[in-house]
């Protein structure tokens, strides 16, 4: 009894070994336990046993009833998960090194920020931020630029009109918006917020008119450098530049000022660099920024007494000092987000 038992236990393992699907895990499931599997005959069979023996011989073939249904079950499991798997496609081997170790990193233009943002910190300045969005008189007023100026022109600037719809939603303002066309108006919201003595940098974005090429761009960044104090003077400005220009470009950088204008600063200057290590643009004057004396009038707007007070005020392009520190020759490469630039930095 036992023997035949086992032999039908065998017999269904061996069958569901090499079963593939579920219509063949069913005959095998018919030929053991269906209405006249072998076990199910077997079963019938209790009928001519000695009524004594009968409780044995029904626990030993429920025993391996029960035995048998848990390897059928089992099969059905793995037919499903093969199915699965089938249906995913290949699995994935999680042991395997990932392809590429890319983590990410700094866009070459922050890494400037910080950079020249960490050389004025050494030397007592603090970061001022303000908004993109300014009226006019923070742009252009208050800093002495007058109406006719051809900076304030439309071609130049990006206004916002003073009357706007969206849709259902009208605008109307009394000050004209533009988006700011450099980070000189944080000059006169610092002024405007704190007392001298004043020692800040502003580093920021910037907007203007510009058709797009390998050096311009309509959207670019600044750092402006605001310094007032008592007795201020010319020198006090060549000395905090020549630092700076020192620090990003070298020991050996040679600097001069050379005489312009800005309607904030008096007198003004463009400065020029000079290095011998500056790649296509070594040993020769390379104009990098402006820079000047806080003009008085600006003084007056902000109401800062100009007999006590005196000041100096520089700007510096972000896009020019990265390109030039790194070799770029178009500005357009900091924009477009193309991983084979962005990840030499
Ligand atoms: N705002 C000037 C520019 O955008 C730069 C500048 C800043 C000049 C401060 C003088 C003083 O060109």
């Amino acid at each position: 009894m036992e023997e035949q038992l086992q032999a039908i236990i065998a017999e269904t393992e061996s069958a569901l070994a090499s079963v593939e699907a579920r219509s063949q895990l069913d005959q095998v499931k018919a030929t053991i336990i269906g209405g006249n599997g072998k076990l199910t005959v077997l079963m019938k069979g209790i009928a001519a046993v000695p009524k004594e023996e009968r409780p044995a011989f029904g626990q030993a073939v429920n025993k391996a009833k029960k035995q048998i249904e848990s390897l059928l079950t089992q099969t059905a499991e793995s037919l499903d998960n093969a199915e699965d798997a089938a249906a995913l496609g290949k699995t994935a081997d999680v042991t395997l090194p990932p392809s590429g170790n890319y983590i990410g990193g700094l866009h070459p233009l922050t890494q400037t920020k910080r950079r020249i943002a960490s050389i004025f910190r050494q030397i007592g300045f603090t970061v001022a931020e303000a908004t993109e969005v300014e009226t006019e008189w923070f742009c252009f007023d208050a800093l002495n630029t007058p109406e006719d100026h051809p900076a304030r022109d439309e071609q130049d600037t990006l206004y916002f009109p003073k009357e706007s719809r969206f849709g259902n939603v009208s605008r109307k303002t009394e000050e004209a918006y533009v988006l700011r066309t450099h980070t000189s108006s944080v000059q006169i919201r610092t002024m405007l917020k704190e007392k001298p003595p004043i020692r800040v940098i502003a580093p920021g974005r910037c907007f203007r008119r510009d058709t797009v090429d390998a050096t311009h761009s309509a959207n670019f960044h600044q750092v402006e450098g605001l310094y007032v104090d008592k007795k201020v003077t010319v020198r006090d400005l060549k000395a905090v530049l020549d630092h700076l220009l020192r620090e990003l470009f070298g020991k050996e950088v040679k600097t001069r000022l050379r005489p312009s204008f800005f309607p904030f600063t008096e007198p003004s200057f463009e400065v020029d660099l000079y290095s011998s290590n500056l790649g296509r643009l070594s040993n020769k004057w390379i104009e990098i920024m402006g820079c000047g004396m806080v003009d008085p009038k600006v003084f007056e707007n902000v109401d800062i007494d100009s007999k006590e007070w005196s000041g100096f005020a520089f700007g510096i392009g972000i896009e020019r000092v990265a390109m030039m520190l790194h070799g770029i020759d178009d500005i357009r490469h900091f924009y477009q987000n193309d991983l084979r630039f962005l990840s030499q930095f």
